[in-house]
């Protein structure tokens, strides 16, 4: 395809799922742009609409469905108006897309985000195409989200998927089927991806992957396969921890997610001997419970799981602790549950991402619908779990108050202009109001003054460091 086959079309993109999914659209939205196109302020603006879609759970599905059937108004309204389907409701669903939405253009799934343009290309000229790749199809290390051109929302900051795929096989997960299994970006592109980066003015990134701790492994087998015989196969994340820190200009390592199973000793050391490594340790529990644990597959009891998350505070200095828990998982008891509200309380949790469990078809547990717990228990247990994470939340953000802390500016809160929002080394929201506006990616101190359950606030003591300016050639020290 002739780069700037659609010069002067202007693309919508709307993003459903995780943060994986959300690389995955900015580099959707660097592809459009090299071929010329400009994003669109709304929906009337928009000759192409690309909606960029997850599966996790059910109401993930009734979203996309929802938004197209608005969508065949707008289309049959203006016919030119192109439509997009990609993610990984697309890798799953399929042909179901086309069939349910008979307007849809193109559809991609998870494997092929480095053909979206190509494909629009081929469909304005040809007519509909649904390209669903195989995992296996990947043989190739430029088929990785942060290998491809990128728009990304702030400058100062940028993820980096590291990994693609699950090779567990938890009994609720829809993961695996979409996202195919594990796959590691080689060492070395990482570590100079992130050099790139850095160049260009970018001072915090994020690892991301499924299992962020098994980094590594299935590149190590590779080569042991190929005849190395020297090669020990073992995950590799502490060394890419320490090498992405390592690159000048880099303050702020963060990663997402790390399953407990695999924590590694190594992995902890990193953390606490790395300074640009933030203080912030995401680990999901999904469940308190040992009995729940083992039929999801999880690979670890709660008393484990808690000595991980003891060893890992005690080695690092000021930790922050977040987590997800599914609450309602088939055959979970009174009794059951009552073990994760222990365990939540005693984990002490700065933050939790909580679900309704969601029967996802094609998974372990999903046809076990004898085993259901109804709806209304669930949304009781789900509310006294929400009390006890609030609780502990803010009894830990009021601890912060009187201490002042590094804070990145992300930009003016959503709620009052006058208001900056940043983020703290423990990944906390900071609201703060300067004597003037500063600029994303300027680093300030704060001293917190006030605690909420999802926010601090504070008052800015002194601007440390301002951002640089976006160079497009990298400025070498010396
Ligand atoms: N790989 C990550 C999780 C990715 S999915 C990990 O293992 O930590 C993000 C979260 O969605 C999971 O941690 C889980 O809590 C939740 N989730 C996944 N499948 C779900 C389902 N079927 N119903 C409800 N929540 C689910
Ligand atoms: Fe899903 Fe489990 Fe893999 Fe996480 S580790 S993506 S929850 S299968
Ligand atoms: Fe993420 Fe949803 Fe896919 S959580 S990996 S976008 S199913």
């Amino acid at each position: 395809m002739e780069p700037g086959a659609s010069a002067g079309r202007r693309y919508l993109l709307k993003t459903f799922g995780c943060q994986m999914n959300e690389h995955d659209s900015e580099r959707i939205a660097g592809l459009l742009e090299a071929d010329g196109m400009e994003p669109a302020t709304d929906l009337d603006d928009a000759d192409v609409v690309v909606l960029n879609t997850c599966c996790i759970r059910e109401n993930a599905d009734n979203r996309l469905y929802g938004t197209l059937g608005h969508l065949k108004s707008a289309k049959d309204a203006r016919p030119g108006l192109e439509i997009v389907v990609g993610g990984c409701l697309a890798q799953k669903d399929r042909d179901l897309i086309r069939r349910r939405a008979p307007h849809v253009d193109v559809v991609l799934g998870t494997h092929n985000v480095h053909r979206a343009a190509d494909l629009l290309a081929e469909a304005r000229a040809t007519g509909p195409i649904t390209e669903i790749l195989e995992a296996s199809a990947i043989e190739d290390h430029e088929a990785f989200p942060s290998a491809l051109p990128v728009r990304r929302e702030q400058g100062h900051s940028a993820w980096v998927t590291i990994q693609i795929g699950c090779d567990n096989a938890c009994a609720f997960c829809i993961v695996p089927t979409v996202r195919g299994p594990e796959m590691s970006r080689p060492f070395e592109h990482l570590v100079d991806e992130v050099a790139r980066l850095a160049a260009n003015g970018v001072v915090e990134v994020t690892l991301l992957g499924q299992n962020v701790n098994s980094y590594g492994r299935d590149l190590a087998l590779a080569r042991r396969r190929a005849g190395d015989g020297r090669i020990r196969v073992r995950p590799m994340f502490a060394e890419l921890l320490r090498a992405v820190a390592a690159v000048e200009g880099i303050r702020r390592v963060r990663y997402t997610s790390p399953h407990p199973k695999d924590l590694s000793a190594e992995v902890v050391d990193a953390m606490a001997t790395t300074p640009a490594v933030c203080e912030h340790l995401h680990l999901p529990l999904q469940s308190g419970s040992d009995r729940v644990l083992a039929a999801m597959h999880r690979g670890y009891t709660a008393a484990r799981y808690l000595d991980r998350l003891a060893t890992a505070r005690s080695a690092i200095a000021d930790l922050a602790v977040t987590t997800d828990i599914i609450v309602g998982f088939p055959g979970e008891t009174d009794d059951d549950f009552e073990r994760t509200l222990e365990v939540a309380a005693e984990a002490g949790y700065d933050s939790a991402y909580t679900f309704v469990y969601s029967p996802r078809a094609g998974t372990e547990v999903a046809e076990r619908t004898d085993r259901f717990v109804a709806a209304e228990v669930v949304a009781e247990r789900f509310e006294r779990l929400r009390t006890v994470v609030e609780r502990s939340a803010l009894t830990r953000h009021r601890g912060r108050i009187g201490g002042v802390e590094e804070v990145v500016v992300e930009g003016p809160s959503r709620r009052d202009p006058l208001v900056t929002t940043g983020r703290t080394r423990q990944n906390k929201l900071v609201h703060f109001a300067p004597p003037a506006p500063l600029r994303p990616g300027t680093f300030a101190e704060v001293e917190v003054t006030g605690a909420g359950a999802h926010h601090l606030r504070g008052e800015l003591v002194t601007v440390t460091a301002t951002p640089l300016r976006r160079a497009r050639i990298p400025v070498t020290a010396g």
